[in-house]
């Protein structure tokens, strides 16, 4: 019977897989009104008609406060322990969460690419050394920083436009990059830009090394799986 069952569970793994891939691309073309056209329009659609849908903040509920209770408590700790002076968050979103909070920075830039966001923001929390940028983190040349801070925004991004992300942000030179990842996925699938699913850094297509920490943000059930923020050094990633 063990023997029996050794044998045919690789086959029950690869037909599990197999319907999985083939729900996903079934799934994903019911949303096919994200392919093609420009990420700025996508982003700015989801912005103006608050497509997310959430009543505190126009970047979604997991930029809620109650959501980001343990990035919260983790960031100050993470930017002290690595010594940070400055922070680089990209995107910045409404920026719903981040004004909670206190950090000890010489310098923190945000950036977003839809323009109304980013008014609004430098109008209500920018300062000396607070500014808001509009830029497109794909491809637009983007400060030096000792953190650079990406939460949820890959997993809205084709697997192209992470490549190009990552491609930029090494072009800043900026030291570490604390980011979202799920490390226990066992598939990243490609989608457009603008949809929305978890990716896991760690495997193909992205291949990133160990993260230095890992901070598991234990979110809400409802979204169900180990949404976390993983920290590398910017020089420790390398793409082909
Ligand atoms: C889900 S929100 C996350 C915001 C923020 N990181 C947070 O934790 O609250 C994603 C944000 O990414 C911005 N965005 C999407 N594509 C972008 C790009 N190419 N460059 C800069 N910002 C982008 C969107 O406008 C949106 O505000």
């Amino acid at each position: 019977m063990k023997s029996y069952i050794n044998q045919k569970l690789p086959a029950v793994f690869y037909a599990l897989r197999y319907l999985k891939r083939r729900y996903w691309r079934v799934s994903h073309r019911c949303f096919s009104e994200w392919r093609g056209g420009k990420i700025e329009e996508k982003f700015a659609k989801i912005y103006s008609k608050n497509l997310w849908q959430d009543p505190e903040s126009v970047s979604g509920p997991g930029s809620n406060v109650i959501h980001t209770k343990v990035v919260r408590q983790e960031l100050p700790k993470l930017i002290s322990d690595i010594g940070a002076k400055s922070l680089l968050d990209i995107p910045c979103g409404d920026f719903n969460w981040m004004k909670e909070l206190d950090l000890d920075l010489d310098m923190y830039a945000g950036v977003d690419i839809v323009e109304e966001l980013v008014d609004a923001n430098n109008k209500n929390y920018g300062n000396e050394r607070r500014k808001f940028v509009k830029s497109d983190i794909t491809k637009d040349p983007l400060p030096t920083a000792d953190l650079v801070l990406c939460r949820d925004c890959w997993v809205h991004f084709s697997f192209a436009d992470i490549f190009r992300s990552i491609k930029n942000i090494k072009k800043s030179n900026s030291q570490y990059l604390l980011t979202t990842t799920d490390p226990n996925l066992d598939e990243n699938m490609d989608i457009y830009t603008g949809f929305w699913r978890t990716i896991n850094l760690q495997i193909a297509p992205f291949n990133f090394p160990q993260p230095i920490k890992i901070i598991n943000e234990k979110c809400p059930k409802e979204w169900c799986y180990n949404k976390s923020l993983g920290l590398w050094r910017i020089d420790d990633i390398t793409i082909v």
